[in-house]
């Protein structure tokens, strides 16, 4: 079930979040921790409380099915390398002894949300509980059977373009007491497959139910109200924003990675453009306002890295010259909270998140965390962005494609629907709005499509690229192009690129 929805080892899990509302002794969230774990490894991401927390949500309320799938989930993370004080950390981050129906688990949404739920007549349930659960579920959860408040929980709790695997009895799809549950919940899913399940072969202990198991996925329609946090004014756009949402995976489904440039702490410190330090140390660095048009026009600045690759803070001993030219900034640098708070003054010349070259080393695609006027850079010399930009990644993706699609109106059109606009009418784009980018995965599109796209970037063909975008996001061209980057656009009427009437 887990591999199904795409919580396998083979996929980047490094921004996806997992949420198994009833773990019992741990069925699913052992294995969910080991595709994790392992899917982390694959890529190359360090194993830390940063990269890990967050990504898993298990709830029990039966406390000791509870500690039983703690016990399992430490002794995997044990086995598979993770030390004491880190494995602890996650277990209280990752696993609740509470009641998934009364917690409040405000606006957490999850991309991968597995349950084997449970099945119990509401007539059985205690009458206190059942009145708790009545006077705080809505009424179309609280008939017939738990399962449907479970589902229907879960699904609230499932990002848009997010995946459920549940095994469950089939009340729910055919039983006259989940009508209004039907009416008023399945249609926020879409159902991609059902089977029928023999009992004696999936479950443990002896049931009396039918059970199924059901793939679905999180898929908004457009005829109720709309998914919060749409913005835009522009009712055709977001009308066609949402059904791209609904239809195609998220960027981060399609195998992007997003990450922010990381933060120094004083960048005055540890950024210049002629500093007097050790050359080793230095790796280039990029501003925002160094992304001009949709290129880079890096101004020389580099940035101290002072960490070495295996992740330790440098010995300051080694580097005279860096010791030299920090020493001038300590009073500051010491003064800073990251360093008070964890009482660190020895590392007091640390940058808040560590510059890893090796990471920087890669090609990505760069986006402002704030513009008034969208630019989209594709960076191939390794630098590192300043904390006000974003970096996208992919192994899966041509990059140089992917930053054209992104440029020419399908980044524009989402974030004009999504993300706040602040002063100025400028956008604010955050790694959460990004990473809710519709993204077909390029293994899915046509040969054609993908030898189509390919030619037409590589040749400067944007009036042919974005055609066969607007085919691939099936809409017209004129609803890309008043979205696309200035630069895109600019260059529409130079020689040499095929007059069309469309654009
Ligand atoms: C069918 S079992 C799931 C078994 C699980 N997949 C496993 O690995 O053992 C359902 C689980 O839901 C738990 N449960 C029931 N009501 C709950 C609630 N309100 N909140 C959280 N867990 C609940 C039960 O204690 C039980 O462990």
């Amino acid at each position: 079930m887990l591999g199904n929805i795409g919580w396998s080892e083979r996929e980047d899990l490094s921004q996806a979040r997992f949420l198994d509302p009833c773990i019992g002794e741990g069925a699913f969230i052992v294995p969910a921790v080991e595709a994790l774990i392992a899917s982390l490894k694959r890529t190359g991401t360090p194993l830390t409380s940063d990269t890990l927390g967050g990504r898993l949500l298990g709830v029990e309320v039966h406390r000791p099915a509870f500690l039983k799938a703690r016990e399992a989930v430490g002794a995997t993370l044990l086995r598979m390398g993770i030390d004491d004080a880190l494995s602890m950390r996650l277990q209280d981050d990752w696993l609740r002894n509470d009641d998934f129906l009364l917690r409040d688990f405000q606006d957490a949404t999850f991309t991968h949300v597995v349950a084997n739920p449970p099945y119990l007549r509401w007539s059985k349930l205690p009458q206190g509980l059942s009145a708790t659960y009545r006077s705080r579920l809505p009424l179309a959860w609280t008939s017939g059977d738990l399962s449907v408040a479970f589902i229907a929980k879960m699904i609230d709790l499932t990002a848009n373009g997010g995946r459920l695997a549940l095994l469950s009895s089939d009340r729910w799809m055919h039983a006259a007491y989940a009508e209004r549950f039907r009416e008023q919940w399945l249609r926020k899913v879409r159902i991609d497959r059902v089977e029928k399940v023999n009992a004696r072969e999936v479950f443990q202990a002896p049931v009396s139910t039918y059970p199924l198991i059901a793939f679905l996925t999180r898929a908004d329609t457009g005829n109720e109200r709309r998914p919060t946090g749409f913005h835009s004014r522009d009712e055709a756009t977001s009308a066609i924003v949402e059904e791209w949402m609904s239809r195609l995976p998220s960027i981060m489904q399609a195998g992007c990675e997003i990450r922010v440039g990381p933060a120094l702490g004083h960048d005055k410190a540890f950024v210049g453009g002629a500093l007097d330090v050790e050359e080793e140390l230095l790796i280039p660095f990029l501003r925002s306002r160094e992304i001009v048009g949709d290129g880079i026009a890096w101004e020389g600045g580099q940035v101290i890295s002072v960490h070495s690759p295996g992740g330790g803070l440098i010995d300051l001993q080694r580097y005279p010259r860096t010791a030299k030219h920090l020493a001038r900034f300590r009073p500051h640098l010491e003064g800073r909270a990251c360093v008070k708070r964890d009482k660190d003054t020895e590392r007091w010349y640390r940058t808040i998140d560590r510059v890893d070259r090796s990471l920087w080393a890669r090609d990505k695609i760069l986006v402002p965390e704030i513009y008034c006027d969208l630019k989209i850079a594709l960076d191939e010399d390794g630098r590192v962005p300043s904390h006000s930009l974003y970096a996208i990644f992919s192994e899966r993706w041509p990059l140089s494609v992917l930053r054209d699609l992104l440029a020419s109106g399908v980044l524009g059109a989402v974030m004009d629907c999504i993300a706040p606009r602040i002063r100025g009418g400028c956008k604010r784009c955050y790694k959460r709005f990004l990473s809710r980018l519709p993204l077909p995965q390029w293994d899915a599109l046509s040969r054609e499509n993908r030898q189509g796209l390919a030619e037409s970037s590589a040749a400067g063909d944007r009036v042919g690229f974005t055609e066969r975008v607007a085919d691939i996001y099936g809409v017209e061209v004129d609803v890309l192009w008043p979205h696309a980057t200035h630069d895109w656009r600019g260059l529409r009427d130079r020689p040499g690129v095929k007059a069309n009437d469309g654009i």
